[in-house]
């Protein structure tokens, strides 16, 4: 599998969406700025949602702003048409909507159901298109639901062929509590991937279970290129009970370089920005690789 590997850096919305301890928009801002000097390219930096249902994510918009002059590609959740329009003062070039596979999902994290969000996705599509904005598509709970319980592949094919039909460059299917094993990751990955060019399909594996990596895998032998991370594992979604963080950007890199897939990420500088945002949280990271590398660092010193 030596070819390359696109990163999406979740670290800054999905990283912090969930956490208790406020970060601010300056210490957000410079997390971005440490990621894109890591040699992160695209990074996903807000979220124009409801502030009542996501304080953390208050204040994207100045995010977005404190970044632009930054070489880099910056993505921003939009949930619906007033989220785009914020999006579009805000100066976004790439957005993102996120429907479910699972209608109890659905309702808990947007308050709708699967189909009403699809017909609450098409104007903001419509008017992407015409304004030149791309749209990624995310479907969360595509391997288990915290409520539904089992998510049958069907479900997730058919709203991955919807958004992509509708528009969205790229569909990035959320194991949202990171329940999926490898082979029901593969033969996800090959069911959607008969339907939606898998070249357009994105890998975003929560590690609840520690089998992220794992499946992370099955899906690349399945010719899977895209992969959402944050950056020291941070993330989880408020409305998904029970979900830990994202697969680790640190654990990810250090597969693929293993494997031989160069990243042109600076693994120190990663850990430097993970260092970082841990300090601000006031907890180490749950990333085996950061903390195997500090664990290093330290004996060196010492
Ligand atoms: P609703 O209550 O049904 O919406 O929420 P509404 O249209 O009735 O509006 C209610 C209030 O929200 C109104 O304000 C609106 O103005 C306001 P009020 O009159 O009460 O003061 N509002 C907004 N404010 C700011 N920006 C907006 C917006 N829209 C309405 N865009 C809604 C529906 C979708 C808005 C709400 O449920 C919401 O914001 N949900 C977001 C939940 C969220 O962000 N979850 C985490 C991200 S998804 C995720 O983490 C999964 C992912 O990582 C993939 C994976 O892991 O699976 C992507
Ligand atoms: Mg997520």
């Amino acid at each position: 599998m030596s070819e390359t590997v696109r990163i999406v850096e979740v670290g800054p919305r999905d990283g912090l969406q969930n956490e208790k301890t406020p970060i601010s928009v300056a210490d957000r801002i410079a997390f971005i700025e440490r990621l894109i000097g890591a040699g992160l390219p695209i990074v996903e930096v807000g979220a124009f949602v409801s502030p009542k249902a996501v304080p953390q994510m208050v204040g994207s918009a100045e995010v977005l702003r404190g970044v632009s002059h930054l070489p880099g590609e910056f993505h921003v959740l939009v949930p619906n048409e007033k989220g785009y329009e914020a999006s579009q003062t805000a100066g976004a070039k790439v957005i993102a909507v996120f429907a479910s596979a699972s209608e109890g999902f659905s309702r808990a994290n947007i308050n709708c159901t699967v189909a009403e969000s699809i017909e609450r996705f098409k104007p903001v599509l419509v008017r992407a298109k015409a304004d030149g904005i791309k749209v990624r598509g995310y479907i969360s709970c595509v391997l288990g639901c915290p409520f539904d319980g089992e998510v049958k592949p069907q479900a997730v094919v058919d709203v991955a062929k919807t958004l992509f039909d509708l528009g969205c460059y790229e569909i990035s299917l959320g194991d949202t509590i990171g329940v999926g094993t490898p082979v029901k990751a593969r033969e996800l990955m090959r069911a959607v991937a008969s339907h939606v060019p898998v070249q357009h399909l994105a890998m975003h594996f929560h590690d609840t279970y520690g089998q992220a990596l794992a499946n992370l895998y099955a899906g690349m032998e399945e010719g899977v290129r895209v992969i959402d991370s944050a950056a020291g594992g941070l993330g989880g979604c408020p409305y998904a009970p029970g979900a830990t963080g994202n697969v680790a950007t640190e654990d990810v890199i250090y597969m693929l370089e293993g494997m031989g897939i160069r990243t042109g990420v600076d693994m120190d500088k990663l850990l430097a920005a993970t260092n970082e945002v841990s300090r601000l949280l006031g907890r180490p990271p749950v990333s085996r690789v950061a903390s195997a590398l500090n664990a290093k660092k330290k004996r060196v010193t010492s």
